[in-house]
Parts: C-alpha cells; sequence; structure tokens
C-alpha cells in the first residue's frame, strides 16, 4: 500500500491506481486525497478521483445467508455495496470537489457508473417502464392437472425419469404465465430472477423445486417488500430495480409500480414469495419435465 501511495504521479501511477482501487483502508484512501491535493495535473487528478470514489462502498461480507441470484447486473463495482469506515471522509471530499468543479456531470457520471447514491450530484438513470401485455394468473392456477393432483415427491421423483422436450418447455413457459415475472434475454425488461441462465446455476431438481415450492427458498434480491406510502397506499411485491430517487416493483400478479422514494413511509422484508405457487398444477408430469428441462438448458 505504501508503495503504491508512493508510485501516484510517477511512472508507474496507472498500475499504482489500479491497485488502491482494491485496497479499502483509510491509510489508502488518505494517500490518494493528499495526492490528489498536491498535483496540478487534471488528468492525474481526474484518475486519483475516480479510484477515490471508487473506494466509496465495498463489497458487503458474505455469511451465507444470501447468494448472487440470477439478475443479470452487470453494473459495476460492487454486488452488495456497502459503506465501511473511510465512506464518510470519500464523502466530503467528493462533496467539497464537486461544489469548486465547473465539470459537474464528470460527477453526475461518476454517480451513476460507480453506483453512489449520492443524490446532489445527479446522474441516476431514470427508467422507463413498458407495458407489458397481461397474463392472467388466477386462471392458470385453477386449472388442475396430473402437476396439481400429485405430491411434490411424486412429482419430482416423475421428472427425474422424463426428459421431456425443451421446445415445448419454452412453449410452456410463455403460456403457463412465467414471462409475466421472469426474462430469458438480458434485452427484456429487468424483472424477477433472470432465466436466462439458470441451467449453469441450478439443477433440475432445484429448478423443479422452486416452481413446485417458490417459498422454500428465496433468491437473494427478490424476497417480497411491503411498503407504506403516502397517500394511505401500500404495496407488495419484489424490488426489480431501485436507485435513491425511485423503487420500481412487481406484485403477484405481475404488475408494475413505480413509487418515488421521497412518498415511502416504511418498507419492511417478509418471508415469502412473491412467485405463486401452482403455476404448473394444470400440466402433466410430461408437460412439467419438458419445461424444467428447458430451463435446465438455459446456460451462459
Ligand atoms: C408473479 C411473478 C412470478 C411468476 C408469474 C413466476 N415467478 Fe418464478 N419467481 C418469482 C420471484 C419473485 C422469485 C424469487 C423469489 C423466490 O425465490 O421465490 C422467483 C423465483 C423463481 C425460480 C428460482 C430462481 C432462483 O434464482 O432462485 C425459478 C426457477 C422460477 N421462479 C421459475 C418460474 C417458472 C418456471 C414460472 C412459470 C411456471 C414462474 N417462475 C412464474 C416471481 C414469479
Amino acid at each position: 500500500m505504501d508503495a503504491c501511495v508512493a508510485a501516484i504521479g510517477t511512472d508507474e501511477s496507472t498500475l499504482a491506481l489500479w491497485a488502491l482501487r482494491y485496497m479499502h483502508s483509510p491509510k489508502a484512501v488518505n494517500g490518494l486525497i493528499q495526492a490528489y491535493q498536491k498535483s496540478n495535473d487534471p488528468a492525474l487528478k481526474k484518475q486519483i478521483l475516480q479510484t477515490v470514489a471508487r473506494l466509496y462502498h465495498k463489497e458487503a461480507p458474505y455469511d451465507a445467508s444470501w447468494w448472487w441470484s440470477t439478475r443479470p447486473d452487470t453494473h459495476g463495482p460492487y454486488y452488495k455495496a456497502i459503506t465501511w469506515e473511510s465512506s464518510p471522509a470519500i464523502k466530503t471530499f467528493l462533496t467539497q470537489e464537486w461544489k469548486k468543479s465547473s465539470d459537474k456531470q464528470a460527477y453526475a457520471d461518476l454517480n451513476a457508473k460507480l453506483r453512489l447514491g449520492i443524490s446532489e450530484f445527479g446522474g441516476e438513470e431514470v427508467a422507463a417502464v413498458k407495458e407489458e401485455p397481461k397474463v392472467d394468473l388466477e386462471k392458470i392456477k385453477n386449472k388442475k392437472g396430473q402437476v396439481g393432483e400429485s405430491s411434490i415427491e411424486d412429482v419430482m421423483l416423475a421428472i427425474a425419469q422424463l426428459k421431456g422436450d425443451p421446445s415445448k418447455g419454452k412453449t410452456l413457459f410463455t403460456n403457463q404465465g412465467c414471462i409475466a415475472c421472469h426474462s430469458l434475454s438480458k434485452t427484456e425488461p429487468m424483472k424477477g430472477p433472470f432465466m436466462g441462465q439458470i441451467g449453469s446455476i441450478m439443477t433440475r431438481e432445484q429448478i423443479a423445486e422452486s416452481i413446485l415450492k417458490p417459498n422454500a427458498s428465496i433468491s437473494q434480491g427478490f424476497s417480497t417488500v411491503m411498503i407504506t406510502a403516502k397517500g394511505k397506499k401500500s404495496y407488495m411485491g419484489f424490488v426489480t430495480e431501485e436507485n435513491p430517487t425511485r423503487v420500481i416493483m412487481r406484485d403477484i400478479t405481475g404488475t408494475v409500480y413505480t413509487i418515488k422514494t421521497s412518498d415511502i413511509l416504511s418498507r419492511k422484508e417478509m418471508e415469502n414469495s412473491m412467485m405463486p405457487s401452482g403455476l404448473a398444477n394444470a400440466l402433466s408430469y410430461e408437460e412439467f419435465a419438458s419445461l424444467v428441462t428447458f430451463l435446465s438448458q438455459q446456460k451462459k
């Protein structure tokens, strides 16, 4: 760390700053801020500023109570970002420099890129919520076929023996309403857990269990939240997108709601899943095996 801080502004500067991006230590942060203040080179100052901004958050320690889930989130740099000891000092430094700067856009860009969540800087993306075809999930659930009439254990045993037909599974994914809450391609709007690579993450058995018993395990990031908002409004659903100004969520019918953060009065996590159970009830073993096989073939 000392060597990296000492190398800022030398020929090895770029490499040193690259390494410093990973050093979440007050000593590294102080070294960077001091180097920034000493430098008169605008290009170097910009690089240092970016490094400091990146250190604002760090990755939450992994405690096995959650996982990275299937949300296609390529937006870096951290998956579950948390602030740490030096975050207040970094925020003060960035805010001071932002006030002095004539290039406010650069700070808005940093804020968006690194998801700093410092709303004064602006730059957070505005999400466009598209209209989508409405799926009648109640109607799907109320039909009873082989799957609905058997115990989960029997269904699991049956599909272990049946391969099914993945092309039929693809049609079932649409017909059974899965598309209301899951997408198969990264170009589709963000919904519930991403299914486009579910086969790399879950086994056939796990996929089948997730469909038959949605409450058995809840994927991280998609737990059910209950939000109460101004105007005596309340919403229950899972969050599909969130930034400091608004929360976008979907309810159990797949309907999208956008709620302004400033209107939110309370927010509580619930134990149950927002994925309705019984969506596969109408299917035969063969059809259910096709759906599960289709999903297990979705790999990156
Ligand atoms: C109303 C919205 C909704 C519908 C409709 C829906 N799901 Fe889900 N699904 C969710 C939510 C929310 C989760 C995450 C919570 C959980 O794990 O239970 C989830 C989780 C899953 C998971 C586990 C993924 C993981 O990463 O753990 C699988 C597999 C899945 N759904 C498949 C399906 C299939 C197949 C269908 C159609 C038969 C379907 N879902 C219909 C909302 C929905």
